[in-house]
């Protein structure tokens, strides 16, 4: 009813109200529930970050260690699921077999969660964050021809995904400390970003009573997009490139500026930052720490930073508020810990988990109504049907 407002993109529209993360592009602020993501990267750790995201408020240790023991208990994957994975092909992209896997689990959880009901919910959330985890990293070992491997329960989150990883029956992987730091840190960074690409699918598709599993699957394909999560993939491919054409930076940033070139600088630019992305500032600086604490020379990260450079310093860039965003130098600390480009978006994929699930569980508490844009109508008006003899 009344006149219809047309925003293609949503650049004006609000879809929802939402106490989960605070984001003001302008001054580049990014809260999780009031607390500043420079001091939760800092202080806290993912599993802490995960729950206060979706419960709302920091735990205590008690709810800490009994959040992790209760992830751990959903961590067992169907076996039948392996024959699903056993049908891709081992080139398949992870995030592709990321999709269909997390699709696959509502087969084997087929009771849906009832938001309303705290305990089901809590159950939900722990089921979740469990497996997710250990079919994130079989897309990997899938990719390698490994065998699958299980959650070791001696072992933390953050941990077990390096042990999912790497470890083989041929001898046992030893897990660097600075290793989990940095991921921690990655994944914090990661894990909400409001009303983005894939958490507006997530909340869409949960406005129908779809599931959890049903919505985060559509999620992660909405992430896998290079506009979305998948930039950070090629943000690794274009440094690659670029180091492998002799370093020329001028030429891509040139390029990315031609409006009859599709090229852009992967990892610029951001729809709500008009201002340096927070997360890329701590970024930087942790690919800074890692690479040096593991004693790596990256030819790659000098490439990003001198990328940044002149492109901060270049009128197209600066006229249009374009800095660069989470994905730019993630990719660096990734390769640095001996994870494949392809496997980037999973990444981004595990660390913003908690967000899908906090955003989806608002949405339902809230009682939210089914998510069903109007649009404008263009095409041709009413017309005679043409038998096909007669066309
Ligand atoms: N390189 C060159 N030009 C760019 C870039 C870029 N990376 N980003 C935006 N522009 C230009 C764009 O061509 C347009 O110019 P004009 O006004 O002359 O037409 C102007 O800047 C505004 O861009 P837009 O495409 O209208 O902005 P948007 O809000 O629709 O898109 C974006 C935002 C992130 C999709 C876009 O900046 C982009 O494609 N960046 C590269 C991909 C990337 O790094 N994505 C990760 C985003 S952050 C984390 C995440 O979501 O995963």
């Amino acid at each position: 009813t009344g006149a219809i407002t047309l925003d293609p993109g949503y650049k004006n529209s609000g879809s929802c109200k939402s106490e989960i993360t605070f984001l003001d592009g302008e001054e580049g602020i990014l809260r999780y529930r009031g607390y500043s993501i420079e001091e939760l990267a800092e202080k806290a750790d993912f599993l802490e970050v995960s729950y206060l995201l979706i419960f709302g408020e920091l735990p205590t240790k008690t709810q800490l260690e009994k959040f992790e023991n209760d992830i751990r208990k959903y961590t067992l994957v169907n076996e039948e699921m392996k024959n699903i994975i056993d049908g891709f092909p081992k080139t398949a992209h992870p995030m592709g077999v990321l999709a269909s896997l997390t699709s696959a689990l509502t087969a084997f959880n087929p009771k849906s969660v009832n938001p309303h009901n705290e305990k089901e919910m809590y159950e939900a959330v722990c089921k979740t964050m469990g497996k997710f985890l250990v079919i994130a990293t079989w897309t990997y070992r899938k990719s390698m021809g490994y065998p699958l491997n299980y959650y070791d329960n001696t072992k933390g989150y953050v941990e077990n995904f390096m042990h999912l990883m790497y470890e083989l029956p041929t001898g046992p992987y030893k897990i660097d400390s600075t290793v989990v730091q940095a991921l921690d840190k990655l994944f914090i960074l990661h894990a909400d970003h409001e009303q983005n690409c894939s958490t507006s699918t997530v909340r869409i598709v949960g406005s129908s009573h779809a599931g959890l599993f049903a919505s985060i699957a559509a999620g992660v394909s909405a992430l896998w997009g290079p506009l979305h999560g998948g930039a950070n993939q090629a943000v690794l491919e274009m440094l690659e490139e670029i180091h492998k054409n002799g370093g020329d930076v001028d030429k891509y940033v040139l390029k990315a500026k031609d409006k009859d070139d599709s090229f852009r600088l992967m990892g610029f630019g951001h729809r709500v930052y008009k201002n340096f992305d927070p997360r890329a500032k701590i970024i930087k600086k942790a690919a800074d720490d890692v690479l040096n604490s593991l004693g790596i020379d990256d030819p790659l990260l000098d490439i990003a930073k001198k990328l940044e450079k002149v492109a901060l310093e270049d009128d197209y860039f600066k006229s249009r508020n374009l800095y660069p965003n989470v994905d730019f130098y993630s990719g660096i600390i990734y390769r640095a810990l001996g994870i494949p480009s392809e496997m980037f978006t999973v990444m981004f994929a595990i660390g913003r988990l908690p967000g899908w699930i906090a955003q989806w569980k608002e949405m339902r508490v809230n009682k939210e109504p089914i998510g069903r844009p109007r649009q404008v109508y263009v095409g041709s008006p009413l017309r005679d049907f043409v038998p096909v003899e007669k066309r």
